[in-house]
């Protein structure tokens, strides 16, 4: 079987592949945005498994796809085989020798590493309980749009230790930055689910006011991620005090960016003056899914295109 690359956690990439993505997001958006046609992906097919619902996961990449010259196909649980219990191993199997490509969003990382030890094609992780690394693809890119180079600089994590924490634990890793985090007893960070090499590039406030003084960026994530329903209501309890509001934005100071994975619930964990305040860039980070996963296709399936 040849070497296949996935990308199933934000460290499956090195700062120069993600540099190299990052200038293909660019060439792709610029192009995308005069209505240029480019079709490098004619012909390919992404088979797209949903276990969890999803808006903007399923219709970037579906759109991406279709953008690219290609064609994607949405498979959910409900009404697939896997639903209904065929093995993992053997669904990768007939679904990779069938399609190009494969995006996964799931429960646990186990399942998705498990189907791409199985997948004779690149498979992308559209979200698992331990991690989100196309978001985070889209939201340095995004990061760096607005403001520059992210090395050195800190974001505050006010929230969750979720997927979308630990992935931006990750990325920090990656990107050389700080990561202030601050979340309520009980729901801290816990390095090894979010695949660390150390602790060095993170520090743990209990006071979320003091993780966010002086950030650069500040971003947060809904209480209660897919999976966790039933901890819903201990967890709005739990949360009270870990919303980003007007006064955690001033500490962070005027030139601080705002960001959310989205969807986001306003009252709980995000002010509405927040989200809908000049400080957040919500909607340029929901398009640029868009954007850097079609760079992230391009990669996968042709390797380094040069413009
Ligand atoms: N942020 C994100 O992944 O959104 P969806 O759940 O709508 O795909
Ligand atoms: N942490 C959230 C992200 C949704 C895009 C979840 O997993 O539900």
């Amino acid at each position: 079987m040849p070497l296949v690359r996935h990308y199933l956690q934000f460290k499956d990439f090195t700062r120069a592949e993600y540099e190299h993505l990052f200038a293909r997001t660019r060439w792709i958006k610029e192009r995308f945005k005069r209505y240029e046609r480019y079709w490098p992906l004619e012909d390919r097919t992404l088979a797209m498994i949903f276990e969890k619902q999803s808006t903007r996961t399923r219709l970037s990449f579906e759109a991406g796809m279709h953008q690219l010259g290609g064609a994607a196909i949405f498979l959910s649980t409900r009404d697939s085989q896997l639903g209904r219990g065929e093995p993992v191993e053997d669904a990768a199997q007939v679904i990779s020798r069938m399609c190009d490509i494969v995006m996964i969003r799931t429960f646990e990382q186990e399942v998705i590493e498990r189907f791409a030890r199985h997948s004779r094609v690149p498979v992308i992780n559209g979200l698992t309980n331990e991690y989100h690394p196309c978001q985070i693809l889209a939201d340095i890119y995004t990061y760096i749009e607005q403001r520059g180079a992210i090395a050195g600089r800190t974001v505050a994590w006010i929230g969750d230790s979720n997927n979308v924490c630990n992935t931006w634990l990750q990325a920090a890793e990656v990107f050389d930055f700080n990561v202030h985090v601050s979340t309520p007893p009980g729901y801290e960070v816990e390095p090894e689910r979010a695949g660390l090499y150390g602790t060095d590039h993170y520090e743990e406030f209990a006071d979320p006011m003091q993780a966010a003084r002086g950030a650069d960026l500040v971003t947060t994530d809904v209480w209660t991620s897919m999976g966790f329903e039933a901890e819903n209501e201990a967890r709005r309890r739990a949360f009270e005090d870990w919303q980003v509001d007007a006064d955690m934005m001033k500490a962070a100071g005027p030139d601080a960016l705002f960001m959310h994975c989205l969807p986001a619930h306003r009252g709980e964990e995000v002010a509405a003056a927040v989200i809908d305040g000049p400080q957040s860039v919500v909607w340029d980070e929901a398009e640029n899914r868009l954007h850097a996963q079609k760079a992230l296709l391009e990669f996968l399936l042709l390797g380094k295109v040069e413009p």
